[in-house]
């Protein structure tokens, strides 16, 4: 079932749509920024959780760029060395925002506009948001027109599909950069959650701004191995250069086998029951422990403090334009394109 809500904010009017089964499952999503704002579903003993982080008030969506909860991120999630790049021989500059590296494309990310609802579709449980970004928007180059859908199947599979057309090569990984807590939003620490992630590989970063080394790194024998469930926290501790880099997991996978059928990771809510499932086309996943949280006023009245919620944002490689060795981010000029990312949820 889809219903749809306007609100007034005080940057203009903003839709919320929610999404909803006969599972009980239901989702909301926003114009403001294309952001998952909830997404509920049964735990084992039948009682509904919110699984997502997030905040109480719309408008305080606008000032997202700190954590991102929920935010869709584009053009390129993650990070740029230096903020620059070049492409076809042309060298490009983009904002300085985390030292003087680029962290998701920001100031004036995709996750802080308003998009245009270009599509509710009751039939398929699905609404699909438009934003154009005009040549030159955050420093990239060429027009892009960029869909985003959200659908909620019958089966509890959130689909999240990005369309993306651009007039000129640009760089594109965008990413969902939702936080999980399976036990619920509010909580606590995800250190005793279960993880699986098909991941033989991950990219090791230089130092603590977190830019890939460019070294594909085996996990086999480190912390960074979860190909064999584990919990989150079991090794988080350990002295490991990489973990102590990041202050915990904050590191890019190489999944082994990027699929919408199978997935690249299986995560459980040790208190609920709570199972996600992620599958994706894109070659790789940040996956977020959510170090950097900080007692961030949330949804209810919630306090988020260090780890009390995960993040598998779906992307290409961090620093991947620069990387001539790691998966092209480059969308061709006049070629559609499409992504996809599931998260899929259910009980034991
Ligand atoms: C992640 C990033 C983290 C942190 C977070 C937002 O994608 O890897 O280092 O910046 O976003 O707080």
């Amino acid at each position: 079932m889809l219903q749809t809500q306007k609100i007034s904010t005080a940057q203009g009017s903003v839709t919320n749509i929610t999404l909803s089964n006969h599972n009980q499952t239901s989702l909301i999503i926003s114009s403001l920024g294309a952001t998952l704002l909830s997404f509920k579903t049964q735990d084992k003993k039948g009682r509904l959780q919110d699984i997502v982080l997030g905040f109480d008030a719309i408008d305080d969506y606008f000032n997202n760029t700190d954590t991102y909860f929920g935010a869709s991120v584009g053009r390129i999630a993650n990070r740029t060395e230096n903020a620059s790049f070049s492409l076809n021989g042309e060298t490009f500059q983009i904002a300085e925002n985390d030292g003087n590296n680029n962290l998701h494309s920001g100031p004036n990310g995709y996750q802080t506009r308003i998009w245009e609802v270009d599509c509710l579709d009751e039939v398929n449980n699905q609404v699909t948001f438009k934003l154009e970004s005009p040549d030159g928007d955050q420093g990239y180059p060429g027009n892009l027109t960029l869909h985003i859908s959200y659908q909620l199947t019958k089966d509890n599979h959130l689909k999240i599909t990005y369309q993306a057309l651009a007039d000129k090569d640009t760089p594109f990984s965008p990413t969902n950069h939702s936080y999980f807590n399976l036990n619920g939003h509010a909580s606590g620490s995800i250190e005793n959650h279960l993880l699986k992630l098909n991941a033989s590989t991950y990219t090791p970063i230089r130092d603590s701004k977190s830019i890939p080394i460019g070294d594909i790194a085996d996990v086999e024998g480190t912390p960074f191995d979860f190909k064999n469930p584990k919990t989150i926290g079991q090794d988080i501790s350990q002295s490991f250069d990489q973990l102590e880099l990041a202050g915990g997991y904050d590191h890019n996978f190489i999944l082994d086998h990027p699929s919408l059928q199978y997935p690249f990771a299986t995560v459980i809510g040790d208190k609920t029951g709570i199972i996600l499932e992620a599958f994706t086309d894109l070659p790789g996943v940040q996956f977020y422990s959510g170090n950097f949280l900080n007692n961030h006023p949330g949804k209810e009245r919630a306090l988020y403090g260090k780890r009390h919620g995960f993040c598998l944002e779906t992307q290409f490689f961090p620093n991947a334009i620069n990387t001539p060795h790691f998966p092209s981010p480059v969308l061709k000029a006049n070629t559609p394109t499409t992504y996809q990312t599931i998260y899929k949820v259910g009980v034991m």
